[in-house]
């Protein structure tokens, strides 16, 4: 029998919505919200009402955009937890309506499990055991899947997740939110080793990136407005270069320590050129098999969220309709 799943996300900032008929994505649905950038952060209530406008004709596209009907679903997936308790209200409930209306089960799936879990989705896919990098605006782990529904964090942040050590240090330097991809594009015209900036020494698997920021604006407070305008792009490449060497550090022990040896990546920093290139040649040197998603399945996506919801169906993890959203990671 054929299973086709409506997945819906709405943890932060992004309306999204997805079709997936038997593992294979049939369309991929994203409102992204351009209200928060003048407040240079996301602002909870505002998602919230974003979420509100933008689900019912998110849904329809995707339902359309998959060429099915609303009577071909056999469930409805949707973000339970980690994110902002509004969003996360938004997507639940519609999520249990749709599933009431039609008759169908439901399924909570978690934000981060998603993440890893698009790796999944292209034709070029990695095989149980593999490892995974997700980083991003919120999360900075290394994850060991052994199967698609077992999976162990096994290095996670203690203070700062890697899109919050670009953004802050983005601001640092003047740069609007999201810093992230600007640093990114500076960089590629600076040289990486023209500053040398604080990495930690955290035990274990896990990161740190606090010091790097605290490094930073150090460094920073003792220099003119001008010099940092005029040595902008060797300081974006020198803080990429610390923080995506403070990743690949980790990874190398991840995989020393597991002897797991097909690595991916997840998450929006893994948009990273720098991390991206850094990843691909430590890879080819390491003998490691590298995968790493396209780009649209690496930020906040639906799909992600209806190939978990596709795994979890065939084991029946479904939830009922009196299921509540949460906002922290364990529920
Ligand atoms: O996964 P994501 O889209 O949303 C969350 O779940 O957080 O990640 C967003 C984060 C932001 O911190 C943003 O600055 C960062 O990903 N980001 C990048 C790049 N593109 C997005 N950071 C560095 N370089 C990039 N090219
Ligand atoms: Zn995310």
């Amino acid at each position: 029998m054929s299973v086709t799943i409506l997945a819906i996300e709405s943890s932060c900032d992004e309306t999204a919505a997805a079709v997936c008929k038997d593992g294979m994505i049939l369309s991929n649905i994203i409102a992204s919200q351009s209200v928060h950038e003048k407040y240079g952060g996301v602002v909870p209530e505002l998602a919230s009402r974003a979420h509100m406008q933008n689900i019912v004709p998110v849904v329809d596209q995707a339902i359309k955009n998959a060429g099915i009907t609303l009577t071909d679903l056999n469930a409805i997936a949707f973000t339970r937890a980690p994110g902002l308790i509004g969003s996360l209200l938004v997507g639940t409930q519609f999520a249990k309506s749709l599933s009431l209306s039609l008759g169908v089960p439901l399924i909570g799936v978690h934000h981060m499990q998603a993440h890893v879990l698009a790796n999944l989705i292209p034709d070029e896919k990695p095989s149980f055991p593999f490892l995974c990098l997700t980083v991003s605006g919120g999360h900075t782990q290394i994850v060991l899947a052994k199967s698609a529904l077992e999976l162990e964090v096994i290095g996670e942040t203690i203070d700062d997740a890697a899109g919050e050590a670009f953004d802050k240090t983005a601001k640092l330097l003047g740069l609007p939110y999201p810093g992230g991809p600007l640093i990114d594009q500076y960089a590629q015209l600076g040289d990486p080793l023209k500053f040398k900036f604080a990495e930690p020494q955290i035990p274990e698997l896990n990161f740190s990136f606090s010091g790097l920021k605290t490094s930073v604006l150090y460094f920073l407070q003792k220099q003119t407005p001008e010099f940092i305008l005029e040595n902008r792009n060797d300081l974006c490449a020198s803080i990429q270069y610390t923080i995506v060497q403070i990743l690949l550090k980790k990874l190398v022990k991840a995989v020393n320590q597991t002897n797991v040896k097909q690595v991916c990546i997840a998450g929006g920093v893994s948009a990273n050129s720098g991390l991206r290139t850094g990843l691909i040649s430590l890879g080819q040197k390491k003998g490691w098999q590298v995968f790493i998603p396209d780009f649209s399945f690496c930020t906040d996506n639906a799909a992600m969220i209806a190939i978990t919801g596709y795994y979890k169906y065939l084991s029946n993890q479904f939830v009922p309709l009196s299921v509540n959203p949460s906002a922290r990671a364990e529920w």
